[in-house]
């Protein structure tokens, strides 16, 4: 879909921004916002772009940076802290062979950190793409990757 077919989906107006922005980086291999999109977006809804720039800067699930096809997000708030998030994180870098923030080298994982995911309860916990992974250990980490690798 391009930009402005988004646009007519969702409307005009300054309130959709957050929904456009989101199905256009969806729509992008990359899983970022191109620069070229956010100038039209800007030209399209009267929007300058400063603005939507900053929006798109503010929201951790928005990246100008190309990333990999999936998004590794590990939760790093007290509850899976305290549960071992830092021996899943050493677990994530090991496996992908990329320290946080990066990008393997295939283009398919990026490795960031979020605050809490809302299923403290099964703590520590991950999200890839839309899917929680909680009660990790090192183990169940490795093997999650490992079962995202082998079905592409
Ligand atoms: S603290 Fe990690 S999911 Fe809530």
């Amino acid at each position: 879909m391009t930009v402005s077919e988004i646009i007519k989906k969702h409307g005009n107006e300054r309130e959709n921004l957050l929904a456009i922005l989101h199905q256009i980086q969806a729509g992008n291999d990359d899983n970022s916002l191109h620069k070229d999109q956010l100038q039209q977006l800007a030209e399209i809804m009267d929007i300058p772009v400063a603005d939507i720039v900053s929006t798109a800067s503010f929201y951790t699930m928005f990246s100008l940076k190309p990333r990999g096809k999936h998004i590794i997000r590990l939760c790093e708030s007290p509850p899976c802290y305290i549960m071992g998030e830092e021996n899943i994180l050493t677990a994530l870098e090991n496996c992908l062979k990329i320290k946080l923030g990066e990008t393997t080298a295939d283009k398919m994982f990026t490795l960031e950190t979020t605050s809490c995911l809302g299923a403290c309860g099964v703590a520590p916990v991950m999200m890839i793409d839309d899917t929680v992974y909680g009660e990790l250990t090192e183990e169940k980490t490795v093997a999650v990757i490992k079962s995202i690798v082998d079905k592409e």
